[in-house]
């Protein structure tokens, strides 16, 4: 691999902006294969600090494959993937660390990562990425708290010394412990689910499962939230609480990727959009960009050439998809899992 720098933009791009210039997450020529399967073909691309930047396309696209390689679940075939923490593109701490066969560097005002270096639960602990899947997998038989202080595990450990310092009641460790259970209260309060602390998560209904998983991630806290279609199979509130839910995540300083399906969420809460159409990137700018852009206007009506996309019938079909969405009704794009897949 031998990734060319600050080329995350790619051709299809509208003009420079905020996320090249600050981003948290650079994805650069990343291409996964799975035998003859090219599921991502040599895609870059920018998540700015701060930002909900939303990874759509349709099904099939390669968006879970990518988050896949972005969180160690998968080692991409090709490509580097550079996590920051501290502002700017930190290009020199990138370079160094990309010459020394290390995983992270630390740099001025942070650190970088390379994440196709490191094994997923460095990823979690030390590139402070989290997840969740797109079907949720929780602890079923552990309580709502249980599933939150499993999360906080890492912290825990430490303050017990990697010993029985817990057992014995260590005064780090129960502090730690006291911290724990406060950011976990902490985030139930925020997913409305501190009434339901006490009872198995796999009693819950799906969507209060949902915003389980979100929470759990929470609790990590992340410098990046991934989330893969958390508003598959919710209904119009639970929607649009999801909404109110990752702004509330970006205020409180966690920058946001998120895949999703759903127009409505995608269109009123995103900073930025990416495109991918069978592993490709075919778009990638601010939500006005991209809604307007013909390759994605032709991938979600799978119109097949240039010319027919700009017959003006086509046009005003999408635009009131478009607008349909905007006013909450559901997806645009392809038939949209009830419950998510794989
Ligand atoms: N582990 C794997 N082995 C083989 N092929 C895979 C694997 N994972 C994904 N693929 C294939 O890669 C392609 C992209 O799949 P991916 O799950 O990333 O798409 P997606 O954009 O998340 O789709 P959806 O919207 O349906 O969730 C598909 O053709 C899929 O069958
Ligand atoms: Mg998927």
């Amino acid at each position: 691999m031998n990734p060319s720098p600050a080329t995350a933009a790619g051709p299809q791009t509208g003009p420079a902006t905020r996320w090249d210039d600050d981003p948290v997450l650079t994805v650069e020529h990343l291409t996964m294969r799975f035998g003859g399967l090219v599921a991502v073909g040599d895609l870059s691309f920018n998540v700015g600090h701060g930002d909900i930047t939303a990874l759509i396309g349709p099904n099939g696209a390669g968006k879970t494959t990518v988050f896949n390689c972005v969180t160690g679940f998968y080692k991409p075939t090709e490509g580097r993937i550079v996590m920051r923490h501290g502002p700017g593109r930190q290009q020199q701490a990138v370079d160094a660390v990309t010459a020394s066969g290390l995983r992270y560097k630390a740099a001025n005002d942070g650190a970088v990562f390379l994440l196709e270096r490191m094994p997923d639960y460095e990823i979690t602990k030390s590139a402070k990425v989290a997840r969740t899947f797109q079907n949720i997998r929780l602890f079923g038989g552990m309580t709502v708290l249980e599933n939150l202080l499993v999360a906080q595990h890492n912290p825990l450990m430490i303050a017990s010394g990697f010993t029985f310092g817990g057992i014995i009641g260590l005064p780090a460790y129960a502090r730690a412990q006291g911290e724990a259970v406060d950011r976990a209260v902490y985030w139930m309060e925020h997913v409305n689910l501190l009434d339901r602390a006490d009872d198995p998560a796999g009693d819950l209904p799906y969507g209060a499962q949902r915003r389980l998983e979100i929470a759990r991630a929470m609790c990590t806290r992340p410098e990046l939230l991934c989330l893969d279609e958390p508003a598959a199979g919710l209904n119009p509130r639970e929607s649009a609480e999801l909404n109110q839910l990752l702004q509330f995540i970006r205020s409180e300083g966690t920058s946001v990727l998120l895949i999703e399906h759903d127009m409505g969420v995608v269109m009123e809460i995103s900073d930025h959009i990416i495109v991918l159409d069978y592993g490709i990137k075919i778009s990638d700018g601010d939500p006005s960009f991209v809604k307007s852009d013909p390759k994605v206007i032709a991938a979600y009506l799978g119109v097949d050439d240039e010319a027919e996309i700009d017959v003006p019938e086509v046009r005003a079909e999408v635009a009131a998809v478009i607008h349909e969405a905007g006013s909450g009704a559901q997806a645009a794009g392809p038939t949209r899992p009830e419950g998510g897949r794989t």
